[in-house]
């Protein structure tokens, strides 16, 4: 069972975390949330700085709270991309001095690999095949993970991620930044019926995703209601905007596992923390029968720990090696 030492500086969180297979024996999250909120977004050299700032002291607590030494380790997995430049180099960078000064494998990771294998921290029993549903800040995608590490993009968006429309719409109706927490919260006070919204549908690839006509339906609407000189019911358009998006990555994604015959489904990235994306998927999973496991609320945001378990299942007595 590979031991493995992990760095996440993709975007606006600094993590690491040390895994061991499946079992997450520590993780830090350096969360610049605050600092990006006052520019409305991430701000990709203050991110890169931030990191500067922040890596030495994440890397030494994520040991210091696995009580393992550097004999320990079997290698340092590190995200390699994709991801803002500036904020890469930092964690790369550390993570090769690392590997050189203790003599470890290094093992670049695909940020979207990271995501997907949240998974198999949430369910240690899951096994492949199933089918991923990922959902995040720059990614909206339906992937068939056929085994570990061979994976089959089935579905994706033609423009905005699911992500991006949830921060972009925040932005419109003045909630700041992040935008995907406060719409959640917000839209609880409203009603997910009060206005009729475009799913996004694309006729000829019915497992692709499209936000952007979703997100100018929202700025029009909001025209619209500001015009009558009324109070703005934000509430109601963030649980309609809300409610549209969670049936169209549910319904795809349900959709797309019966085509292709999985009878799983995980749901994994950071708008996979989004309540009723979650209630939805459980209802319509139960509904057709589908096992699902979606990613707990602390892994479903950027951190170390994924990074490590995809790691972990490259290194050699990984599950990589072991599977059929
Ligand atoms: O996976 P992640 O941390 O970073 C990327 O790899 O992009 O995802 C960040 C995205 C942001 O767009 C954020 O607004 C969204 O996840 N997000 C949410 C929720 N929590 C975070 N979207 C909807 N509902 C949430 N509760
Ligand atoms: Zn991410």
């Amino acid at each position: 069972m590979p031991t493995v030492l992990a760095i996440e500086t993709s975007c606006d969180e600094t993590a690491a975390a040390v895994v061991r297979d499946r079992t997450i024996l520590s993780n830090v999250v350096a969360s610049q949330m605050e600092l990006h909120a006052t520019y409305g977004g991430v701000v990709p050299d203050l991110a890169a700085r931030q990191h500067l700032e922040a890596i030495n002291w994440v890397i030494a607590a994520a040991q210091e709270q696995s009580a393992l030494a550097w004999q320990d380790l079997d290698g340092i997995a590190v995200t390699a991309a994709p991801g803002l430049i500036g904020a890469l180099l930092i964690g790369v960078t550390a993570a090769k001095t690392l590997a050189l000064i203790h003599r470890k494998p290094l093992i670049g990771i695909h940020h979207l690999e990271g995501h997907l294998c949240s998974a198999f921290l949430a369910d240690r029993q899951l096994e492949p095949p199933f089918l991923c549903l990922l959902v995040s800040g720059g990614h909206s995608s339906l992937i068939v993970a056929h085994g570990y590490g061979h994976y089959e993009l089935v579905g994706r968006t033609r423009d905005d991620a699911a992500g991006e429309a949830f921060d972009k719409v925040a932005r419109l109706l003045g909630l700041g930044y992040p935008g995907g927490p406060a719409i959640d919260r917000l839209a609880q006070s409203g009603d997910r019926h009060a206005y009729r919204l475009p799913q996004g549908k694309i006729p000829d690839a019915p497992f692709d995703f499209s936000f952007s006509g979703l997100k100018t339906a929202v700025l029009r609407l909001k025209e619209r209601l500001a015009a009558t000189g009324e109070p703005l019911p934000t509430a109601d358009i963030a649980a309609s905007f809300q409610w549209t998006i969670a049936q169209a990555l549910v319904n795809r994604a349900i959709a797309c596992a019966q085509q292709y015959h999985m009878p799983h489904i995980v749901a994994v990235g950071g708008v996979a923390a989004n309540s009723v994306l979650r209630h939805y998927l459980v209802e319509r999973a139960t509904q057709e029968q589908i096992q699902l496991t979606v990613a707990p609320l602390h892994l479903c945001t950027d951190n170390a720990a994924m990074i490590g378990c995809a790691g972990a299942c490259t290194c050699p007595g990984g599950n990589a090696h072991t599977s059929p």
